[in-house]
């Protein structure tokens, strides 16, 4: 029997068909994503990881797949350990003060907390977009996109730049919008606009994955369609791990859902389940998956 909530999830799951069947060229018929050749997104996998921030166990245990040319969406209350599981993935959790990582993360099967791995190169292979859109405000539109680059290489040719802002900002779906004003500042553009050039920025430097917290909460609902319809579409070349609060969002824009949760404010967030997000909202495997998915609490 579903609740009103279910019901409401399996009608995002349909509308997400249908605006995926629109969107696909006539003669695509499989709903597998195109596989850009020469390039391949990497499986991450974690065993047995636990988060901690000093003495405050924040994750517990945490063991996932993470599937290549998916979009994986984390779910769960507030509080239960999203956000700082998402920054382990890319060894970000180690910068906040006393913060520390047990378990194992890997890519591809290399262990990316291996004391040979640099951890400068993991946050580069693994692009990062946050919560709210943070492009440089002064910086240009151009500028900022082509922000990775100008760290990472040692001397880029003009007309490389060029290249890879054109090919970013039109991957992020931004191009036509800002193609005539690249040299104004980023700060300048709308809520929506600044995410995208984010993503623009995160994909300049060809991540192999991408990691999104909340990439829409800033965002209006308009704004908010535009970068679930981006992120459908480049899945076909990363791997895509998005923490979201929004149910509907997880049931649109997402092919995996993984659902944490607490037993109680203090204790660490655990992993509940994770599968198909088809599955994940109607027919979970556990009672607490079922009672967040219809909205009964969290
Ligand atoms: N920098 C920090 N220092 C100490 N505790 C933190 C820090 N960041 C988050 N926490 C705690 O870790 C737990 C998980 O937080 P978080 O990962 O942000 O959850 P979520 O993203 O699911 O809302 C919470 O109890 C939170 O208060
Ligand atoms: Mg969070």
């Amino acid at each position: 029997m579903l609740g009103a909530a279910t019901k409401r999830n399996a009608d995002a799951l349909d509308d997400r068909k249908g605006r995926m069947a629109e969107s696909r060229p006539a003669s695509a018929t499989s709903t597998e994503p195109t596989k850009v050749p020469g390039r391949r997104a990497k499986t991450i996998e974690t065993r047995g990881v636990n988060l901690f921030y000093g003495d405050f166990h924040a994750v517990e245990e945490v063991t996932m797949t993470i599937e290549p040319n998916k979009v994986t969406a984390l779910i769960g209350s507030s509080g239960c350990g999203k956000t700082t599981f998402l920054r382990s993935l890319n060894r970000m959790h180690e910068l906040t003060p006393g913060a520390r990582v047990q378990g194992e993360v890997t890519l591809d099967g290399e262990d990316i907390y291996d004391s040979r791995v640099d951890p400068v190169a993991v946050r580069r292979l693994i692009g990062m977009v946050f919560q709210q859109p943070n492009p440089f405000p002064t910086m240009s539109i151009y500028d900022n996109a082509a922000a990775g680059l100008n760290l990472n290489a040692k001397k880029v040719s003009k007309a490389h730049k060029d290249s890879v802002v054109e090919r970013s900002l039109r991957g992020a779906h931004l191009w036509d919008e800002v193609k005539d004003r690249l040299d104004k500042p980023g700060g300048g553009l709308s809520g929506g606009q600044q995410q995208r050039l984010c993503i623009a920025r995160a994909i300049a430097v060809e991540p192999e994955i991408l990691l999104m917290d909340e990439p829409c909460s800033a965002l209006d609902p308009v704004a908010t369609l535009a970068v679930e319809d981006l992120i459908g579409e480049l899945k076909s070349r990363y791997t895509i791990v998005v923490v979201t609060h929004n149910m509907q969002q997880a049931a649109r824009a997402s092919d995996v859902t993984a659902f944490f949760n607490l037993d109680a404010t203090g204790k660490p967030g655990h992993l509940v389940e994770i599968g198909p997000t088809e599955e994940i909202f109607t027919n979970p495997n556990e009672k607490e998956t079922e009672d967040y998915v219809s909205g009964r609490f969290g």
